[in-house]
């Protein structure tokens, strides 16, 4: 028995192709014939080409073509409610029970509903426009190897104009427009967004710029407090050295009594991002080294930490006392709270920030100033303070 392999026929042998046309030759052909030469030498079979309107300007297809600019009417005005939204609508915490209190509930749903909604409408339009007026086509195309050759290259333009005329996209005023102002305002409110919270300037404020200063620095004079968290801002807990055995921890927050009527005050000091405040007791006896500067900043055995990580901001929350590690459970970086919280294993760089503690004169723990130095990451123009 013999075998032989069955080679397909080369291309254009079964349906013999024209001559291919010179560069300069294609160039004087007009949109249509280079439209059609690009299926030829694409070697694309055109079954069947079906304009959706042979008859233009049916009232049919004045309504199809209206159909499809609501959705892009629909996007643009989300896209113009978001934007809106985005920019005017009260933002601001308030709490519950408190004028303006729904207004700002509904400020994340507004911005995700009418964001959603644009992008939503967006693609509805473009795929009804797709179904209503391209062209029904049914083609065959041969698969080439390689790269096409000029001539190819030359006419796939033509074939993307002509692409165009069919789908009638060029006298389709109403759509292009609805689709434009759509995309537009959707493309501007994106901007917008991304650029918005650059515009902040976070050093509004002097020294005193939230990247300097915490909840914990004095006001006025008035004394700060050491508070717990009791989960009722209302129940003001304060602390004093003996509630707290050796080699434990505990996580505070500050407290000023001009703050103890006002609701969003006490929230602010449980709730700010650079207000929690780790105490330790340390175990007796144990040896201390001391930071530069920082040598009254503990009480006795009590030593006050941000719980901020200096790497990327975690809560370093986990207080092993056997070894004295403070351990931020998000990169394993870990702090020793007997060397002023240094870090002696992990991607952590910088100690935490000492926060300068005493007693006060009733016996609770108070707060004798700010932190030396901003809390949390690192950022360019940080600067120390001791
Ligand atoms: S944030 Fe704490 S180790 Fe990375």
């Amino acid at each position: 028995m013999t075998t032989s392999h069955q080679h397909p026929p080369a291309l254009g042998t079964e349906n013999p192709q024209p001559p291919v046309p010179t560069a300069s030759e294609v160039e004087d052909m007009s949109v249509e014939e280079r439209a059609r030469l690009a299926g030829i030498l694409d070697d694309v079979d055109v079954v069947h080409n079906q304009r959706k309107w042979p008859i233009p300007g049916t009232r049919a297809e004045k309504r199809a073509e209206r159909a499809v600019a609501l959705w892009f009417v629909i996007s643009a005005v989300s896209g113009l409610a978001f934007l809106a939204a985005f920019l005017f609508w009260p933002y601001e915490y308030v709490a519950p029970g408190e004028p303006g209190y729904t207004l700002y509930t509904l400020y994340t749903p507004i911005v995700g509903f009418t964001f959603g909604l644009a992008v939503l409408a967006l693609g509805i339009g473009v795929i009804a426009y797709i179904k209503k007026f391209f062209p029904d086509e049914v083609s065959v195309q041969q698969r080439h190897d390689g790269a096409s050759d000029d001539v190819a290259r030359l006419t796939v333009t033509a074939q993307l104009v002509k692409a165009g005329q069919d789908t009638s996209i060029a006298r389709r005023k109403l759509i292009i427009r609805a689709a434009g102002g759509a995309a537009g305002v959707l493309g501007l409110g994106l901007g917008i967004a991304a650029v918005a919270p650059l515009v902040r300037n976070p050093w509004k404020g002097g020294d005193n710029a939230a990247l300097w200063v915490t909840g914990w620095k004095p006001v006025n004079g008035e004394t700060v407090y050491l508070r717990r968290d009791t989960g009722d801002p209302h129940e003001v807990s304060l602390v004093r050295p003996e509630d707290q055995a050796p080699g434990s921890m505990e996580t505070v927050f500050p407290f000023r009594e001009a703050d103890r009527e006002d609701e969003e005050a006490l929230i602010a000091g449980l709730r700010g991002s650079d207000t929690p405040v780790m105490l330790i007791r340390l175990r007796p006896d144990q040896q201390v080294v001391q930071r530069a500067g920082h040598e009254n900043f503990h009480y006795g055995d009590y030593y006050a930490y941000s719980k901020i990580c200096t790497h990327l901001g975690c809560p370093t929350s986990l207080y092993e006392s056997q070894t004295n590690r403070i351990l931020c459970p998000c990169h394993q970086t870990q702090f020793l709270a007997t060397e002023y919280a240094r870090p002696v294993f992990g991607p952590g760089t910088r100690p935490l920030p000492q926060l300068p503690i005493t007693v006060n004169d009733e016996g609770y723990l108070v707060a004798t100033g700010d932190f030396a130095e901003p809390v949390g990451p690192a950022f360019w123009e940080r600067r120390y303070n001791p």
